[in-house]
């Protein structure tokens, strides 16, 4: 495995493999999900890079950048034991010099959920992959359902400006109790730990009636909401039903089509889920 901090040393990493590229962006702090991207990107590529940024376009004013959990040892290991051939592991300067003055905007899917409530949080985003997509020039890429709106605006950016590789989704991978793998959840204390259960579990209820043949979507959003409530903890930013293609909002559930999302905050600490019906 081999460790590249700069665009020219990657690239001629790149140069020498030749091979189809599987390529994981993360911010690191590697965790189940990252590994089971990177594990689908062995599976399917004979070179597999992963890149460890932290991106600090992507945060919000009031979000911490600097409080982000980092830690490279742990994720050379996670990389090396994982098959991982290259980590692109770059400092800030070396994907922002300071005279930086252009951006990949992706309109309307932007708009509503996490865009919403993170208004800068997709420009950052769809930047910072655009500028890695530019820099390693995958075959493939893969990424999370866990972020599913993120997945959703980066496969419509790819398909847009023609970028010529394919976006791969994998889906969630979670703790034994249900709650999504985030590297979010290491600002979780231990009660909040055991509270944030009730996202995933509220999920499953209003999957159950679904398949019952509840199709109203304020009635399911409902639903999410009571089970949420009865956590004393948590604080829900948006619970709702989107169309998964151009994230409109739904009143009825399509079946194949459409995305429950929520996003509840614990304490500070701010967590997202959802499910694909
Ligand atoms: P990060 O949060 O590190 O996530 C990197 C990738 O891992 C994303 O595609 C995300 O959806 C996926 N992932 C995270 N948790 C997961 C889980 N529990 N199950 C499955 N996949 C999971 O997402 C980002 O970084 C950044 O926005 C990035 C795309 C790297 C751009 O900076």
């Amino acid at each position: 495995m081999r460790i590249a901090k700069t665009v020219d040393e990657v690239r001629s990493f790149l140069k020498e493999s030749g091979h189809s590229v599987g390529f994981v962006p993360t911010m690191g702090f590697l965790h189940k999900g990252h590994v089971e991207l990177i594990k689908k990107a062995r599976k399917l590529c004979k070179t597999v890079v992963v890149s460890i940024f932290v991106n600090p376009t992507q945060f919000t004013p009031n979000e911490d950048l600097s409080i982000y959990p980092r830690d490279f040892e742990h994720d050379k290991t996670i990389c090396e034991n994982n098959g991982v051939d290259i980590i692109f592991y770059p400092p800030a300067d070396e994907i922002y010099h300071d005279s930086f003055l252009t951006t990949v905007t992706v309109v309307k899917l932007t708009d509503v959920l996490e865009g919403k409530s993170r208004p800068t949080h997709f420009e950052g985003v769809t930047t910072v992959v655009a500028k890695l997509f530019n820099i390693i020039m995958p075959d493939l890429a893969f990424f999370g359902k866990k972020d599913a709106q993120q997945l959703i605006i980066i496969r419509k950016m790819v398909e847009d400006l023609n970028m010529p590789l394919k976006i791969v989704s994998v889906e969630t991978v979670r703790e034994k109790n249900g709650l999504a793998c985030s590297s979010r959840n290491n600002y979780l204390n231990d009660k909040q730990k055991k509270q944030a259960v009730v996202l995933y579990k509220a999920l499953k209820k209003a999957e159950a009636a679904i398949k019952m043949g509840q199709k109203e979507c304020s009635i399911i959003e409902k639903i999410i909401e009571m089970e949420i409530k009865k956590s004393e903890e948590a604080n829900i930013d948006y619970i709702s039903c989107n169309k998964i293609d151009d994230m409109t909002k739904l009143n009825k559930i399509i079946e194949n089509t459409s995305l429950i999302s929520l996003a509840v905050s614990f304490g500070k600490t701010r967590l997202i889920d959802n499910i694909w019906v």
